[in-house]
């Protein structure tokens, strides 16, 4: 029951303001006629935005976004011009670096795994700090020793993560020394650490005591010249619940950082809290049965498009209708399919709707990261059309 009065209290919201996540509705119907449907809008401003914040909220903590959150050149070309540098993973994201004219000066190559042809064409772009986590990944160093500075991926597993991203790639702590003399046998540069204690945490006490621990790391091997601390990613937005806000996820990390030497270089590598909170995708009902006493609406995207992130990333996306409802409307449990003819490709199984007609409109929000990402093109449905716009321009 409190679920049907939320919903009539958001509709009413809406029938008052014309406002829908921070977006006029009426521009939100003029951009949907304009350039079809489904399409996948980026805030420029809001992107701006949470890079700022981020970097408001780890001050000294060099941003290095994970393009492959996002990898759209505008949003690349708007954080090149704000100041922010690039985690790269693959030959595919350097090209679109170069596609921007951007330079290589703040990249750091962060695939632990690579072949060497990926790390003459990355050298070839100009990036010179590379990620390792093996041996043999550090032997593949050896032709290009004068050019490089290694770090060294270490894992921290994470169970709170939403994402774990330390179960593929990393090795464990008390295995760098071992690395590291090899390298230094082989007169490779070792210059750091890196690591990712998982996307989408809940606490920044994971990052805290990884920060710690190479401290401890770095303590104990003093003839090492540490240079560079390389803190990944992991910081939360907020989807259908709470996310911790920005400053105080980050105020423990900061004081776990202030343990480093000042000549130290900090690095982070944000993916999904600059990508996530800036795009919005609008989508079409397409056709609508009753099925089960439930109405099934048929949307043109789903998850095999630009929700894919609810396959990949574990992520469910708030949806709404666009248009404005009479409060006095019955709701209606409704389902949210996608286009394909795939019987996986349902968005959402119970959710209160007004009833909806066929051409209505339906906007999700924080949908900028892991999601056109990792679209697919299922069935031959084409990719959502993308745009990047100002926010003033849906305002
Ligand atoms: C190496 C690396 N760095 C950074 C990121 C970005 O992480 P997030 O989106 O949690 O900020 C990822 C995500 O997969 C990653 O694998």
């Amino acid at each position: 029951m409190s679920a049907v009065i939320e919903l009539k209290n958001h509709l009413a919201d809406q029938l008052v303001s014309d406002v829908i996540e921070g977006y006029s509705a009426t521009k939100l119907s003029e951009l949907a006629a304009q350039y079809g449907t489904p399409l996948f809008v980026v805030d420029e401003d809001k992107i701006a935005a949470q890079y700022q914040a981020l970097s408001s909220a780890l001050p000294g903590v060099k941003m290095r976004y994970a393009i492959k959150a996002l990898p759209d050149a505008e949003v690349l070309r708007h954080l090149h011009d704000l100041g922010c540098g690039f985690d790269i993973a693959t030959n595919g994201e350097i090209d679109l670096l170069k596609s921007c004219h951007i330079g290589a000066d703040q990249t750091i190559h962060t695939h632990p795994i690579k072949k060497d042809g990926d790390i003459q064409y990355a050298l070839g772009f100009g990036c010179r700090i590379f990620v390792v986590d093996n041996m043999a990944e550090i032997d593949k160093f050896v032709d290009y020793k004068s050019q490089v500075q290694l770090l060294i991926r270490v894992n921290f597993r994470n169970q709170d993560a939403v994402v774990d991203l330390s179960r593929k790639f990393g090795c464990v702590l008390t295995h760098v020394p071992d690395l590291v003399r090899h390298a230094q046998n082989l007169g490779i540069k070792i210059a750091g650490v890196s690591f990712h204690v998982g996307s989408q945490v809940p606490s920044p006490y994971a990052h805290v005591e990884a920060i710690e621990m190479c401290a401890e790391l770095f303590q104990s091997m003093p003839s090492v010249d540490w240079s560079i601390l390389d803190i990944g990613g992991g910081f939360p937005i907020e989807y259908n619940g709470p996310a911790m806000d920005i400053e105080s996820f980050c105020q423990p990390i900061n004081e776990a950082l202030s343990l480093m030497p000042a000549h130290m270089s900090l690095l982070a590598e944000p993916g999904r809290f600059i990508a996530g909170p800036s795009a919005i995708h609008l989508m079409s009902v397409v056709g609508k049965a009753h099925r089960g006493g439930r109405t099934w609406y048929y949307l043109d995207d789903g998850v095999y498009g630009a929700l894919s992130g609810q396959m990949f990333d574990h992520a469910r996306y708030p949806i709404k209708p666009l248009k404005t409802f009479d409060i006095t409307n019955p709701v209606y449990p409704s389902v949210l399919a996608g286009p394909t003819c795939d019987s996986i490709d349902v968005i959402d199984e119970d959710k209160l709707l007004p009833e909806l007609a066929v051409g209505d409109l339906l906007v999700a929000s924080q949908v900028g990261a892991y999601t056109m990402a990792s679209a697919t093109v299922f069935n031959l449905y084409a990719k959502p059309k993308s745009l990047c716009l100002k926010a003033a321009a849906m305002k």
